[in-house]
Parts: structure tokens; C-alpha cells; sequence
């Protein structure tokens, strides 16, 4: 068995050219990556601070915040959880890695969307596992259909879903998701769920897949919705005969979360206006955006139900999204990711955009876009073919 090669994430390398950049005192607006700019909610930060100045703190997991996201699960999705089917792990990331090590073993094949998050294929294979990629254009709204897992021969072991997605923003429909579930239930294909954008919807909330299979895992966090991603803390849950397998692999891989974060996280809970305030944020941005896109050439996109990403066809432009998106960095400053990262094999015609930052920036971001998308544009018209 040979060290499986791993993909570098390149929004981070044209990221880093961006602070290279402002380190040249050029203005940059930064919309390659999923973080929300507003950080912690207020009240957190001074329970944090409290705890700070009175705690020692250790290594420790809170019966009290394990109780809460059960609850919450009670109270958005009306499903019933013991606390101890939830798992405290350092971000949605550590609960995928927990996820997919407590249901399959080396070789195991995991069917996803493609475009998906780029950890899903990586940390399979990082485990020794084989990513199974679903092809979902912009005709299935980038979204995977229960159809196209009855399709699949042979069956995959597992499925790893993501609703609102990653980078397309768009939700399963209940229906979808349910038929869905049935397929994996006939077939014996084990879910994962990653929920980690729940909170962030434009319509109808996104369901849980909780709600119809209770033999699924949910991977979620603190990161998006609660606006608190550098805080490094998030959540598993697993069905009662995998607690104690997801606990002792929490405990040997990670410890534990950081005692100050669960401490933080345990008070964000009840800080929804504040953080429904950054969701009419995203809202006002993916309407602004939705309205500049045209403007800017790009009319093949899914509108996004949540999250807060938009991802664009940029096919008549260029069929090299990373250099695409570095000469945008480099003749406007704004900084963008390559759908590289999300779709190894068509993703050089898409770039992403996050819009988690400020109105004031997202304005000034369509700004220095529209000019610069209608000269790519008129060059590409002119372009001698080459074919
Ligand atoms: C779909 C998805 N899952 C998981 C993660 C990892 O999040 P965390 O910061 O909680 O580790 C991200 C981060 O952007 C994501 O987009």
C-alpha cells in the first residue's frame, strides 16, 4: 500500500497572493473562502473573556453543550437525541474524519457530488478509501439525485451528502432527500450528512437527514451559522452502537476540543438575533450578486437556497479557472476560488465566490467585476480560433 497522493487546496495559494498584495498596499476583497468576517457573536466573546480570567481550564468535554445541540436538534428538526450520541470535535473537519473512520474500512467506495467539498474525496483518500464522484450540473442544480445512486454498479458502501452544498449553496427538497434515504436503505449504503450550513437558508430551512434515518451521521459546526470558525469546534452524531466506537477515536485522534470554545459556544446558542442579523447580510449580498452576474457575462449559475456561495460558468472565458482567478486578483484585487478545488475534471470552467463579507465590500467587489468580466469577455470574442 503506497502513501495516497493528496490535492493542495488552491484557493489558499491564490489567497496567499492576494496578502502578498496588500502587503503592497493594493485593496483587496476577500471572497475565496467560506468564512464569515463578523466573528464570534457578542455575548460569547465575554463569556470567553469571563472564563479566561477565572478558569484554569483542561482537557474537558461540556455535558452542558452536548445537551444543548441535542435540544437544538429537538427544537429545528423535532428528532430526539440522548446527548452522548453527540460527539464535541475541533470543527466540522475532525467529525468527517470521525464519520467516515467509524463507518467504513480501507477500500471502502464513497459516492459524492461532484463539484463537492474538497475534503470529502481528499480525506477519503487519505484513509485509504476510493471517492465514488457523481457528475451534478447545473441541469440537477449541482445536487445528487436518488436516481443517480440507483444508478451507481456496484453500490457504493457510503454516501456523504451536503445540503445546503458546498460550492453551489443549493438544498435537497425533502422529497429528494427522502427518496434518497430509501435508494441507500435498499441498497445498504451507510449516510453521512454534512450539515455544517444549516442556519444559513433564503427559503425553506434544509432538512436534517436525521429526520427520516436516525442510522445516519451529521457532521456540523460551529464555523458558519454561528459565525465562529477560527474558535476550531464542532459536532458528530452518531446512532447509539457507534458512541462509544466515534468516542474512542475522538479521544485517540483529537483529545479533546478546546475547553474555551465549548465554554463560548455553549452561550452562542442563544445569541440568535445577532446572528440572524449576518444571515440578512448574506441575503442582501447573494441579491446583489444575483442581479450583477448578468451584467458580468455569467448566466449559467444555480441560484443558491443557502450557504452563502455562488459558483459560475466561465466556460466561454477561459478553461483554466486558476489562472482565471489569479489574473482577477491581480487586475482587481478581488480574490476568488477556482472550481478546481471543488471539481477535479470540469471544475477549470467554474469559479466560486463567497459572499460572507460586507454589503460594502460585495458592492465594491461588483464594482471592479462588471468592467473587468465584460473586457474578458470582448477578448474572448476576439480571440482567434484556435480549433
Ligand atoms: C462543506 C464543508 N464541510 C466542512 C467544512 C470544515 O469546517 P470546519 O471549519 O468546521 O472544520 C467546511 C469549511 O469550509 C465546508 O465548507
Amino acid at each position: 500500500m503506497t502513501v495516497p497522493r493528496i490535492d493542495p487546496f488552491h484557493a489558499m495559494t491564490i489567497s496567499a497572493l492576494a496578502h502578498e498584495l496588500a502587503g503592497e498596499g493594493r485593496s483587496i476583497i476577500h471572497m475565496e473562502f467560506g468564512q464569515p468576517s463578523t466573528g464570534a457573536p457578542r455575548a460569547a466573546i465575554e463569556r470567553a473573556q469571563h472564563v479566561l480570567a477565572t478558569d484554569p481550564m483542561g482537557y474537558w468535554e461540556s455535558q452542558a453543550l452536548k445537551a444543548r445541540i441535542a435540544r437544538h436538534y429537538h427544537d429545528s428538526y423535532g428528532v430526539t437525541l440522548a446527548p452522548d450520541q453527540v460527539i464535541l470535535t475541533c470543527g466540522a473537519s475532525p467529525a468527517l474524519v470521525l464519520a467516515v473512520t467509524v463507518s467504513f474500512v480501507p477500500g471502502a467506495r464513497v459516492a459524492m457530488a461532484r463539484p463537492g467539498y474538497v475534503a470529502y474525496r481528499n480525506v477519503l483518500r487519505a484513509l485509504h478509501m476510493e471517492p465514488v464522484e457523481i457528475a451534478c450540473g447545473e441541469a440537477e442544480r449541482f445536487q445528487i439525485s436518488a436516481q443517480a445512486i440507483a444508478a451507481l454498479d456496484p453500490a457504493p458502501d457510503g454516501l456523504i451528502l451536503a445540503s445546503p452544498a458546498n460550492p453551489t449553496g443549493t438544498i435537497l427538497s425533502a422529497g429528494e432527500m427522502q427518496a434518497i434515504i430509501a435508494v441507500c436503505r435498499a441498497r445498504g449504503i451507510r449516510i453521512i450528512s454534512d450539515e455544517i450550513y444549516h442556519g444559513l437558508s433564503y427559503g425553506e430551512p434544509a432538512h436534517s437527514v436525521l429526520e427520516y434515518d436516525p442510522q445516519a451521521l451529521v457532521v456540523n459546526s460551529f464555523s458558519k451559522y454561528f459565525s465562529m470558525a477560527p474558535w476550531r469546534l464542532g459536532w458528530l452524531v452518531v446512532p447509539p452502537e457507534k458512541v462509544e466506537a466515534a468516542r474512542a477515536r475522538m479521544g485517540n485522534l483529537f483529545l479533546t476540543p478546546a475547553a474555551l470554545s465549548q465554554h463560548a459556544a455553549l452561550v452562542a446558542f442563544d445569541c440568535k438575533a445577532e446572528l440572524d442579523g449576518h444571515l440578512a447580510t448574506y441575503r442582501r449580498n447573494r441579491d446583489l450578486l444575483l442581479k450583477a452576474l448578468p451584467e458580468m457575462g455569467l448566466t449559467h449559475i444555480a441560484p443558491p437556497d443557502g450557504a452563502f456561495y455562488i459558483y459560475a460558468d466561465i466556460r466561454h472565458l477561459t478553461d483554466d479557472s486558476i489562472g482565471f482567478c489569479t489574473q482577477l486578483l491581480r487586475d482587481t484585487g478581488v480574490t476568488t476560488a477556482p472550481g478546481v478545488d471543488f471539481d477535479p475534471v470540469d471544475g477549470r470552467h467554474f469559479i466560486r465566490f463567497s459572499f460572507a463579507v460586507s454589503t460594502d465590500l460585495i458592492e465594491e467587489a461588483i464594482r471592479r467585476m462588471v468592467p473587468w468580466f465584460r473586457a474578458q469577455a470582448e477578448k474572448a470574442r476576439n480571440a482567434p480560433h484556435t480549433a
